[in-house]
C-alpha cells in the first residue's frame, strides 16, 4: 500500500465532475432516485423510494444515537439529505462537506426552505481539509469512502478520528469488493466510464484499516440485498424518465448508466459486490464509549422483513405460474415481535385456489428463523398486472 500523502488536488475524487447534475433539478433528483439516491434500507414493498429514502436516514440516525445538540459532520454529504433529515429529527448541530459547488448550492437551498440555517449547512470542503481536533460528536460518511482508495484509506480514518470527541462514533457506509476479486487485467465498463476514480476495497481491509487508526470496531451491517433491490427500482425510474434525463445529460451518458445500474444490480444479488455499515468509536478512556453495553442494535425487523419475502418467493400462483411475489400479490408483510401478518391479494379471487395459495403463504412464513406465529390477510382490492412490473 502507497503510504506517501498526496496533496489535496491529488484526492481520488473529480468532484462535481463526476456528478453531472451540476444541472440537475431538485424535482428529477426526486423522480430518479427518490431524494438523494436512497438505498432501499426497510422499503416497505408498497411504499416507494421515497419512503426506502426516509427509512436509510432515520436507519443511519439511530445507530449513531444522535441527541439533540450534539455535533454531526456528513463527509461527503451529497444534496443535504441526511444533514437535513438528522437536524431536524435529531435536533443536532449538522455539517455536510462534498467537493461539488452544485450539491452545496442545492443543499443549502434546501436548509433554507426547511427553516434550518441556523444549525444545519454544506460546505464545499475536502475531509482532509477540515480540522477541528474532537470538533464532533459523530461523523457520517454515506457512499464517499468508494472514492478514497486503499492508499488512502489509512489517512481518511485518521482524520476521521482526529476530528471525532473521545467516545465519539462514526458510520461508515460503502460498498466493497471481495477478498477472492481476481485483479482485472483491464479497467471495469465502470473504471472506463462511470467512475474512473473509485476504488473498492473487502470489508476486511476497511476494517483493518480503521482499527490502525484507532477506532474501535461496534457493528457491521451488510446491506448488500437492498442494494439490488434499489439499483432495479433506479434502472426503471430511469427509463420511465428517458427523457427528462436527455435534458440533462446526453443519450451516450444515459446509455452508460443504465447497464452501469443493471450490473451493479446483478453484483449485488450474486454477492460479487457487498455494502457495509461499520460503526466505530474511538474509546473514551479507560474502555468508555458512547454505546450502550447491549450489542443489539436496530435493523432486525427489517431483515427479517427481507427474510419473508425470500421465503416467499417459491411459492406459485398455481394458475399463471409465477411466483406470488414477482406477481405482487404480497402488497404488505407487517413484524410484530415474533408475530408477522402477510397482507396479499390474489390474482383470481374467486378461485378455488384461493385458499390453498393463502395458506401456503402462512405455513411458509411461519417457517422462516425467528417467526413464531403467521397470518395471512387477504385484501379487498384486485390484483393489478402491472405489479409485475415493481
Ligand atoms: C456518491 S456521493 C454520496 C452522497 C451522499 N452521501 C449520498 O449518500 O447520497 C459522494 C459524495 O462524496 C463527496 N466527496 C468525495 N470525495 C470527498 C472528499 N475528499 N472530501 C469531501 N467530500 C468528498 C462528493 O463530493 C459527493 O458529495
Amino acid at each position: 500500500m502507497n503510504q506517501e500523502k498526496p496533496k489535496l488536488t491529488e484526492s481520488r475524487i473529480p468532484g462535481a465532475p463526476t456528478y453531472p447534475a451540476a444541472r440537475l433539478t431538485l424535482r428529477l433528483l426526486d423522480e430518479l432516485f427518490g431524494g438523494d439516491g436512497a438505498d432501499e434500507v426497510g422499503v416497505r414493498l408498497w411504499d416507494g423510494m421515497d419512503t426506502a429514502q426516509e427509512q436509510k436516514l432515520d436507519h443511519i440516525c439511530r445507530k449513531l444515537r444522535l441527541q439533540p445538540g450534539q455535533r454531526l459532520l456528513d463527509v461527503g454529504c451529497g444534496w443535504g439529505g441526511l444533514v437535513i433529515h438528522a437536524a431536524q429529527q435529531y435536533g443536532v448541530d449538522a455539517t455536510g462537506i462534498t467537493l461539488s459547488q452544485p450539491q452545496a448550492d442545492l443543499a443549502n437551498e434546501r436548509i433554507a426552505t426547511a427553516g434550518l440555517t441556523n444549525r444545519c449547512r454544506a460546505l464545499v470542503r475536502d475531509y482532509r481539509e477540515m480540522d477541528k481536533p474532537g470538533g464532533y460528536d459523530a461523523l457520517v460518511s454515506v457512499g464517499m469512502f468508494e472514492h478514497v482508495g486503499a492508499a488512502l484509506l489509512p489517512t481518511y480514518f485518521a482524520r476521521a478520528w482526529q476530528l471525532l470527541k473521545p467516545g465519539g462514533v462514526f458510520l461508515n457506509h460503502g460498498i466493497a469488493n471481495t477478498t477472492t476479486d481476481r485483479p482485472r487485467r483491464s479497467p471495469s465498463f465502470s473504471d472506463t466510464y462511470v467512475f474512473p476514480d473509485g476504488e473498492l476495497v473487502p470489508i476486511s481491509t476497511t476494517l483493518r484499516v480503521a482499527e490502525e487508526a484507532g477506532f474501535e470496531v461496534r457493528d457491521v451491517e451488510s446491506l448488500r440485498e437492498h442494494y439490488a433491490l434499489t439499483l432495479r427500482h433506479w434502472v426503471r425510474r430511469l427509463e420511465a424518465h428517458h427523457e427528462q434525463a436527455l435534458q440533462f445529460v446526453d443519450e451516450p451518458t444515459y446509455r452508460v448508466w443504465r447497464p452501469f445500474m443493471s450490473g451493479s444490480a446483478h453484483g449485488f444479488s450474486v454477492g460479487r459486490l457487498n455494502v457495509y455499515q461499520a460503526l466505530l468509536v474511538r474509546p473514551g478512556g479507560r474502555g468508555r464509549n458512547a454505546r450502550p453495553t447491549t450489542t443489539t442494535l436496530i435493523g432486525g425487523t427489517m431483515l427479517t422483513q427481507q427474510a419473508i419475502l425470500d421465503a416467499l418467493r417459491p411459492v406459485v400462483d398455481p394458475e399463471i405460474g409465477i411466483s406470488v411475489v414477482d406477481l405482487g400479490m404480497i402488497r404488505e408483510i407487517a413484524i410484530e415481535g415474533d408475530k408477522v401478518e402477510v397482507k396479499m391479494v390474489l390474482t383470481t379471487p374467486f378461485c378455488p385456489l384461493a385458499g390453498m395459495i393463502a395458506e401456503q403463504v402462512r405455513q411458509t412464513a411461519a417457517t422462516v428463523e425467528g417467526v413464531k406465529e403467521a397470518k395471512v390477510t387477504l385484501l379487498d382490492e384486485p390484483w393489478n398486472p402491472a405489479w409485475m412490473q415493481r
